[in-house]
């Protein structure tokens, strides 16, 4: 019998991972090729908005020649819903998953075998740049079902050989209950509801740092570096950021590298990204801020290219890997608030948040309208050790850490401990009582 000590090829690095740019490019150039033609060759809608472009697949010679084709927006997506974007027959559709979204139809997307195959290797590769390996036991709450993160964690995992406890979202008391007994060494879930987890460590009288968790591999919202040291310090872990969207296959589109923790690695030999400008879609330089484009560079079932993702980051050169990294997602153009005409992040109050040591992490803003103007209200909560702070003071303290470094006004609303709405998945930061004009 094999025992599970012995190295396995999966703990080693793929050796693209680690190749030069030279070859990562020609990789890139050949495998975009062969995207553009699928597309065109089996997608109505992309052979007609090519032709609308006046574009052709074969238009291709080099990288850049990418930005002379059409994007591709959740719009189009839900315009062909459920299966039009498919660009295989639908036997060869081994599985779907689909994004909620917060109005209308779902966005649903489609894989084929080799699609799920990929999809693994890429979630393994992330787990093992997190310092996973095969030895590890990985307690996987994502949620399973339509949402992809618990399914793509959990055959990344099985991938990595490692062993998977498939727990999913939810039920957060027995979460902890099956930490402290099978002693798993990674967590998978979102950073928000790690948070909860370890309060529910301490509600039952025990302390998260002292668990079995070495590493904890997190996602599917954003969160900021105050976050990350919350995270380590209370469970004893390095805590590293996994990204991903379903459009473009889910979690493992870029995953961050332990031993740097300085942004996400894009698997650059699956995912070709380029920044654009969010108003105008000019692309930007590397190093710029925009929105990351994502194109796919050998995905069957559901070839996308340029997808707009709406979320705003910036592209790095490789540190721990040749493949370029993105750093830490400041937020999603549709996220973004304009208070008085200053543009907000939830992630900017966030790290104000954080800064009020009285103040547990969980949040949630506000939004209302009086007359013409927007309002903005921060929900928080003392920690349950901060019960003697007072309210009104600590409430005049994130107002002003609020103006002085974001330059809005907000009124701030300070609970009890317990009283900010918990997530099991996604956390909801922001709640919209605007009444629609
Ligand atoms: O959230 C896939 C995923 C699952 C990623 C588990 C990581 C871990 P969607 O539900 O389609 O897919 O949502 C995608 O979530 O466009 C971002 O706005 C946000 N997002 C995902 N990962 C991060 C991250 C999954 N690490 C949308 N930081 C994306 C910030 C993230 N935002």
């Amino acid at each position: 019998m094999m025992t599970r000590t012995k190295p396995s090829p999966r703990d080693e690095l793929d050796a693209i991972e680690i190749a030069s740019r030279d070859e990562i490019a020609a990789r890139q150039l050949e495998r975009l090729r062969w995207t553009l033609r699928h597309a065109y060759d089996n997608v109505a809608h992309y052979k007609a908005r090519f032709e609308a472009a006046g574009v052709h697949p074969d238009d291709l010679r080099t990288l850049d020649d990418l930005a002379r084709f059409p994007f591709t927006s959740k719009a189009d997506l839900r315009a062909n819903y459920p299966f039009g974007m498919f660009a295989v027959p639908m036997d060869e559709v081994v599985r779907v998953h689909a994004s909620s979204g917060t109005t209308g139809k779902p966005t649903v997307v489609g894989y084929s075998a080799r699609d799920i195959d990929i999809w693994a290797d890429v979630c393994a590769r992330s787990i093992r740049a997190a310092g996973g390996r095969r030895s590890d036991k990985i307690h996987v709450a994502y949620g399973y079902g339509l949402f992809t993160g618990g399914l793509g964690a959990h055959y990344g995992a099985e991938r990595l050989g490692a062993t998977v406890i498939p727990m999913s979202g939810g039920m957060t008391e027995r979460q902890v209950q099956l930490i402290q007994d099978f002693q798993p060494d990674i967590l998978m879930c979102t950073p928000s509801y790690a948070l909860n987890i370890a309060d529910e460590f301490e509600r039952q009288g025990s302390d998260p740092a002292a668990c079995s968790l070495r590493i904890g591999i997190f996602g599917a919202e954003p969160w900021t570096e105050a976050m990350r040291a919350e995270i380590e310090a209370r469970l004893g872990m390095d805590a590293v950021d996994i990204y991903g969207l379903s459009e473009v296959m889910g979690p493992g589109v870029a995953s961050e590298c332990v031993e740097t923790k300085d942004g996400a690695t894009v698997w650059e030999d699956h995912f070709y990204p380029e920044i654009v400008h969010p108003d105008s879609g000019e692309p930007l330089a590397d190093g710029e801020l925009g929105e990351l484009v994502f194109t796919s560079l050998t995905k069957e079932a559901l070839p996308i290219i340029r997808y707009r993702t709406r979320d705003l980051t910036r592209l790095l050169p490789g540190t721990a890997r040749s493949m370029r990294r993105m750093a830490r997602i400041t937020g999603r153009s549709d996220d973004m608030l304009i208070i008085r005409g200053v543009n907000v992040f939830p992630s900017q109050i966030e790290e104000q948040i954080f800064k009020c040591a009285q103040l547990s992490p969980h949040y949630q803003i506000e939004l209302s309208r009086d007359g013409h103007l927007d309002q903005i209200k921060v929900l928080v909560e003392l920690k349950p050790n901060a019960v003697d702070y007072d309210r009104a003071t600590t409430a005049r303290e994130l107002a002003h850490h609020i103006k002085s470094y974001i330059g809005v006004s907000a009124h701030i609303e300070v609970l009890s401990y317990g009283n900010v709405a918990r997530s099991q998945g996604k956390a909801v930061r922001i709640v919209d009582k605007r009444a629609i004009p």
